[in-house]
Parts: C-alpha cells; sequence; structure tokens
C-alpha cells in the first residue's frame, strides 16, 4: 500500500445527516516510538501492547452544510464543550482532508469521553485520535459500502497516525508493530500492523497496571519531544537501537523468555527518558516518586523470581507488566507497597485488548 491507495475515488452519492460511534484503546508501547520525519513518518519502528480499559468512547454526528469552503465541526468531553481541543482536530483535519475529501460538506459534533480520567497522564491522544479516525471511517464505508475489513482498519490506522503517531496503533490488537523494519514482514511506517510471527502463551492476558505518580498536565507536549531527537547527539544510536530490539523481541515473544522480555522494556523505558535528559532543551519526567517504584520492582523480583517489569512514557508514571499467572501475588505487593508513591493512591488495572469496537445505537 501506498499513500496514494488511501485517496477516496470520486463518488456521487448524496450528503445525509448521520452519526456513529466507536470505542477505541489506548496502548502501551515496548519499542519506543520516539522521534519522528514530517507527515508523522516515525523515526524508528516501535511495538506495542494494545491495552483493554483506558479507552476512549467518541460519537461523531454529520449534518451537510451549505458553505464548504471551511472545516466545521465542536467538540465536547463528558458533555461539555471544549474549544482548547480544536487547534488540534483542525490540523489533524487538515492533514486528512486529502483521504477524506467529504470533510468540508458536514458539520460535525464530536462528543467523546475517557475511561480514565482527562489529566492522569495516561495517553488519550491514542486513544482519542483512533476513535475519531474509525468514526471518520465509517463515514467513509457509508459511500464506499463494498470495502474490506483490512482497507477499513489500514486506512483508520493511516489516518490515526496523521492525528498522533501512536494512535495508529490502537485500532487493532493484541501487538501492533508500526514503522517499517527488515526483520518484520509488512511493516511499514504508514499504519500499523498486527504482529505477525508466533507469541509463546506466557504473553497472552499480560497485565498492566499503571501506577498514577503524577496527575498534571504534560510537562513536555509530544511534539516539542519528539523534535527533541532533531540533532540529538544520540539520535542515530537510538534509531538503530531500536530495530535491532524489535529483532530481539521477535525470538523472546517465540520463547516466552520473561526474563529477557523485561531486560528489553525496562532498557527501553530508561533508554527513552535518557534521550529526554541528553537532548537540549533537556528534561527530567520521572519524579523521586517513579525511582522510588522502579527500586521496589527490582528488589521484589530479586527476592521472588516473580517476572514484575515496567515501562514508562513520556511522563511520571509507571506502567507494571507481568504475566497473568504470577498476577495475584504481584497485584497483592502492588496494592500493599506500591500504590502508596501513587498521588492520592490512584492506579489502573488493564491488560492486553484487542482492538476498537464500533458500538452500535
Ligand atoms: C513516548 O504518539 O503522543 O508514548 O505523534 O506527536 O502525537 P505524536 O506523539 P505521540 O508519542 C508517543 C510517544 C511515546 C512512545 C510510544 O508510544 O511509542
Amino acid at each position: 500500500m501506498t499513500e496514494h491507495d488511501f485517496i477516496l475515488k470520486p463518488y456521487t452519492i448524496a450528503k445525509q445527516t448521520g452519526k456513529v460511534s466507536w470505542e477505541s484503546p489506548s496502548n502501551i508501547a515496548l519499542v519506543k516510538y520516539w522521534g519522528k520525519k514530517k507527515d508523522q513518518i516515525p523515526e524508528n519502528p516501535s511495538i506495542s501492547f494494545t491495552l483493554n480499559n483506558c479507552k476512549t468512547i467518541t460519537t461523531l454526528s454529520y449534518t451537510p452544510k451549505e458553505n464548504v469552503d471551511d472545516f466545521s465541526f465542536e467538540v465536547y468531553l463528558d458533555g461539555i464543550k471544549k474549544d482548547d481541543f480544536k487547534p488540534k482536530i483542525e490540523v489533524f483535519f487538515q492533514r486528512v482532508e486529502k483521504y477524506l475529501p467529504f470533510l468540508k460538506d458536514y458539520h460535525f459534533k464530536i462528543e467523546t469521553q475517557n475511561s480514565f480520567p482527562h489529566s492522569s497522564g495516561i495517553a488519550s491522544s491514542a486513544s482519542g485520535m483512533s476513535a475519531l479516525a474509525l468514526c471518520l471511517m465509517s463515514i467513509e464505508k457509508s459511500i464506499q459500502p463494498q470495502m474490506t475489513v483490512e482497507f477499513f482498519n489500514q486506512k483508520a490506522s493511516f489516518l490515526a497516525r496523521l492525528g498522533s503517531g501512536s494512535a495508529c496503533r490502537s485500532i487493532e490488537g493484541d501487538l501492533i508493530v508500526w514503522g517499517k523494519t527488515e526483520s518484520i514482514v509488512g511493516s511499514t511506517d504508514l499504519y500499523g500492523v498486527k504482529y505477525p510471527y508466533l507469541v509463546h502463551d506466557n504473553f497472552k492476558q499480560y497485565q498492566d497496571t499503571i501506577l498514577l505518580v503524577d496527575k498534571g498536565e504534560k510537562q513536555v507536549s509530544s511534539t516539542v519531544g519528539h523534535n527533541l531527537m532533531h540533532d540529538h547527539p544520540f539520535a542515530k544510536n537510538r534509531f538503530q537501537q531500536a530495530h535491532t530490539n524489535l529483532e530481539s523481541l521477535k525470538s523472546i515473544l517465540k520463547s516466552g523468555d520473561l526474563d529477557s522480555f523485561i531486560e528489553l522494556i525496562e532498557s527501553e523505558a530508561l533508554t527513552l527518558h535518557a534521550m529526554m535528559m541528553t537532548s537540549i532543551p533537556y528534561f527530567i519526567l520521572m519524579k523521586p516518586n517513579t525511582l522510588e517504584i522502579i527500586n521496589k520492582i527490582w528488589k521484589f523480583r530479586k527476592a521472588t523470581g516473580l517476572h514484575m517489569g515496567f515501562t514508562l512514557d513520556a511522563g511520571a508514571n509507571v506502567h507494571v507488566l507481568y504475566p497473568k499467572k504470577e498476577s495475584e501475588k504481584i497485584l497483592e505487593f502492588i496494592q500493599n507497597e506500591l500504590v502508596a508513591y501513587c498521588k492520592n493512591e490512584e492506579y489502573i488495572c488493564d491488560e492486553i485488548g484487542f482492538g476498537a469496537e464500533k458500538i452500535n445505537d
């Protein structure tokens, strides 16, 4: 597939009023996307677990309008009008208009809600942008009813990427690769693809308990963050390392080697933060409690031999990852020892999920 394949062919269907809803999950990267080129093309490949419980539910209502010169839309979060969300969506519409030429034909009402607190630092852009892209694809499907599920998902992921890179990994599950890399057949910079190789049972129903260490607004926006990789002294090696890590992950996922898995994901998380600490300007996004939690996890692992590992996003929260079969003891430890380091003792229990779902009226 090329970008050209996603341009909607001319059609003659009359404009109609309608309404469509999707729920789409967040995802957590194992090999991180950090650094992008023009048009939301990643500097390196990434892979993520799709989550199950952290999701955005979006309803898109559309009404034909007379003036087709501008985009026209309103956005609501939990029923409250959110004009501060509009600039990001306006940019998204500009980027996708070429592929969805009907965008200026309608006035859109975007009503959205998250299953997690908006300011929790959980990436609502991944679930939010993927949910919106899926709603727009449902409109396209009403124009082109013969499109295949495969094309629908690919184009939804392609559009979601233009809204937020990591959003392209939220359409399907349970393991999604985004970014061209030699070792993964079918991988592309344009959209996320399902991980195509054998995965050991150890990684089925993998658990992700998200410890909300800091719930404030992001200190570094993702756009600013990715830009830090331009002219970064370690960029070239880091981008290469992501390819190598994806290749290593292939044999780990096949064999079920949990120790190597933990080593790889923790190294990825710390490398992401190391990149932020060594860029100009530099940032420390971990908080003292992030480090307390990491040290406690390491001690617990050493003492028990249980497979509790962590990963981080571009923030202070800790994603604790572990296999389902060890969850009883690990969750008990989290509740007894780690939750105290969270802001207001808040945490979210999630696990691997299988992607977005359409909500029927
Ligand atoms: C650290 O997808 O939020 O979570 O493309 O600018 O919207 P934009 O960036 P975004 O970046 C996510 C970065 C990350 C790692 C990852 O999810 O792979």
